[in-house]
């Protein structure tokens, strides 16, 4: 074996590893995103994301990912300020927003533009 090549196919090999790692580490995980949004959305936005108790509250179902994403992280930076969403957001972590966001992108919606 010559000593020039190995250490570049190792490098090959240790880069390839770490784009797999990092896109299994980014994937967000949908069914995490349902088992948390039945224990505490589902309160209020309704469990299939569109039946909200109150006509007021928004309806979830087949927003587009990042926008739900960037509401809840904008809630839980306050830079987005509601009581009641704010007080939600809180306690989620990165990977529970953008696994809420996977789960709710991902359900059948009406959410249309209106023409
Ligand atoms: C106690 C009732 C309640 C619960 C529980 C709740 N929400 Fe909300 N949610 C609201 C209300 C009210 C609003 C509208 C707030 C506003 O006007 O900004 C809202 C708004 C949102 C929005 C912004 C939607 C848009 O169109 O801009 C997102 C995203 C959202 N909620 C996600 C969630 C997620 C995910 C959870 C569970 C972790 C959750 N909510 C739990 C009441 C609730």
């Amino acid at each position: 074996m010559n000593s020039t090549r190995f250490p570049r196919a190792l490098w090959v090999l240790a880069a390839t590893l770490g784009m797999a790692l990092a896109a299994t580490a980014q994937a967000a995980d949908k069914a995490k995103g349902e088992a948390k949004a039945n224990e505490v959305c589902a309160a209020c936005h309704g469990k299939d994301g569109k039946t909200p108790i109150d006509p007021a509250y928004p309806i979830l179902a087949g927003q587009h990912k990042d926008y739900l994403a960037r509401a809840l992280t904008d809630y839980k930076i306050e830079s987005r300020k509601n009581p009641i969403m704010g007080a939600q957001a809180k306690g989620l972590s990165r990977d529970d927003i953008q696994n809420l966001a996977a789960y709710y992108a991902s359900l059948p919606s009406d959410l249309a533009v209106r023409k």
